[in-house]
């Protein structure tokens, strides 16, 4: 995707200025102040798409009917929201490091670098696997990280990850982690817990795959893939949340034939705008066969025309290369966007979801995201699964760490702030040992 600078079009420079000059000293760069409602009596009046309704206005009651409404649904929101990426590419493999005596002896640890890439460049990305010893082929997490694999566990042998890096108060400075930064994301990644379930853990930097700001798509996998995507119109171009979820799908591509994990019992899973990937990876890529997502809030789980919290013209403002350009129409006009969330978790259906909020993360709207999982309810059940489990959906949202965890679908509203906790990953592996 391409955003041409202001400076290239004097006509819109101008505008700028005017609106420079026209907007309040509040103002950030031309820009109004943002200033998120939390109030449920302001939300503007919307109508959600429903979700068993095709197209063309029709009721959808048989699994046909849904399948033809299952692919018009990921197509706009490809078309209109994530971006279209390429075809899938061929990867290649190189074991790096293996220790037979991880996580107190209990796993079995490996990092593997997997390269893919097209004509004009490859990127690489380090996955960190840890297996429960003596298993074979156990079922796995899958899930991106944030500061680095070294940053998932304290242990010295695991290699420092050396990509660009967001910067972080007292963690990250100039782009690039340093020795300090080992462990300190242990607590988002209770390895332990995961082996003694029996579950393999696998995770990658996110910015292996696609560094995390707005360079108009020359670095990561856009720039190596830059070929292949010529020919997608550029509104609809691939953003960055679908350059990491392409990254997921080659990660299973890997998984799929290694020997100590089984590919076909992969939860996905991400936290924040990482929950947003994991969301898309799950409803674009139907060989995931369970999926989580934390705390994802606007572009992810929460239902986008609420405007609560986190509007699509603050994340489009904020984080103008997540999205493709065609998102930006919906700026401030929800409603006008063909789909809303709740569509995109039914897109998962029939396989397993869960998605959960926190009390304190307002911003991320957790009533909107129990909302739009509610929504989904319906086509989980119209596919033959239980849904939320018992016979209907259930109404009222749940009270603070009352996990409605017995269905295909799984919610939880935890106490606390926006973050993973040992909290949110007990629920996870309770269902992902009846789901997987
Ligand atoms: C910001 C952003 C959110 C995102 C979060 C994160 O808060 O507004 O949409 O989920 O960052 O990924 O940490």
């Amino acid at each position: 995707m391409s955003r041409p600078s202001l400076l290239q079009h004097p006509a819109r420079f101008t505008c700028a200025c005017l609106l420079l000059i026209l907007t309040t000293a509040s103002s950030v760069s031309g820009q109004a102040k943002f200033v998120a409602n939390y109030d449920e009596s302001k939300i503007p009046e919307y109508q959600l798409p429903n979700v068993l309704i095709d197209q063309q206005g029709h009721p959808i009651q048989t699994l046909k009917q849904w399948n033809q409404q299952r692919s018009d649904l990921l197509n706009i929101f490809a078309e209109q929201v994530y971006g279209k990426a390429p075809e899938a590419c061929e990867i290649s493999s190189k074991l790096i490091s293996s220790s037979n005596d991880a996580v107190k002896g209990k796993a079995v640890r490996r990092e593997v670098d997997v390269t893919f890439g097209g004509k004009v460049g490859s990127v690489t990305m380090r996955l960190l696997i840890y297996t429960p010893k003596n298993s074979v082929l156990s079922p796995a997490f899958l899930g991106l990280n944030f500061q680095g694999n070294h940053s998932v566990d304290p242990d010295p042998s695991i290699s420092l990850n050396q990509n660009w890096m967001r910067n972080r108060q007292g963690i990250t400075e100039n782009n690039l982690a340093d020795e300090s930064s080992r462990g300190v994301a242990a607590s988002r990644w209770p390895v332990e817990m995961i082996i003694d379930h029996g579950f393999s853990l696998v995770t990658i930097y996110y910015g292996d795959i696609d560094p995390d700001f707005d360079d108009e798509f020359e670095n990561g996998i856009h720039g190596a893939l830059k070929d292949e995507a010529k020919g997608i119109p550029a509104g609809e171009k691939w953003g960055s949340i679908a350059g990491w979820a392409y990254g997921l799908s080659r990660a299973l591509d890997y998984l799929e034939k290694d020997s100590m994990v089984d590919g076909s019992r992969v939860a996905v899973f991400g936290h924040s705008r990482l929950g947003k990937t994991s969301l898309w990876a799950g409803a674009s890529d139907e060989r995931f066969k369970m999926v989580i997502s934390n705390n994802s809030g606007c572009g992810g789980a929460a239902l986008s025309r609420r405007a609560i919290g986190e509007t699509v013209g603050r994340i489009n403002t904020s984080f103008p290369h997540w999205f493709n350009d065609n998102y930006l129409k919906y700026n401030e006009n929800e409603n006008a966007c063909p789909v809303d969330q709740h569509q995109l978790l039914a897109l998962i259906a029939p396989r397993a979801l869960y998605v959960a909020s926190a009390t304190a993360d307002r911003w991320a709207d957790p009533k909107g995201e129990f909302m739009s999982s509610v929504e989904a309810d319906a086509v989980y059940r119209l596919l033959g699964t239980d849904g939320f489990g018992g016979t209907k959906a259930p109404e009222g949202m749940p009270e603070a760490n009352q996990a409605i965890n017995v269905g295909t679908i799984g919610y939880h509203l935890r106490d606390g702030k926006h973050d993973v906790t040992s909290y949110d990953w007990k629920q996870y592996l309770t269902f992902a040992k009846r789901n997987l």
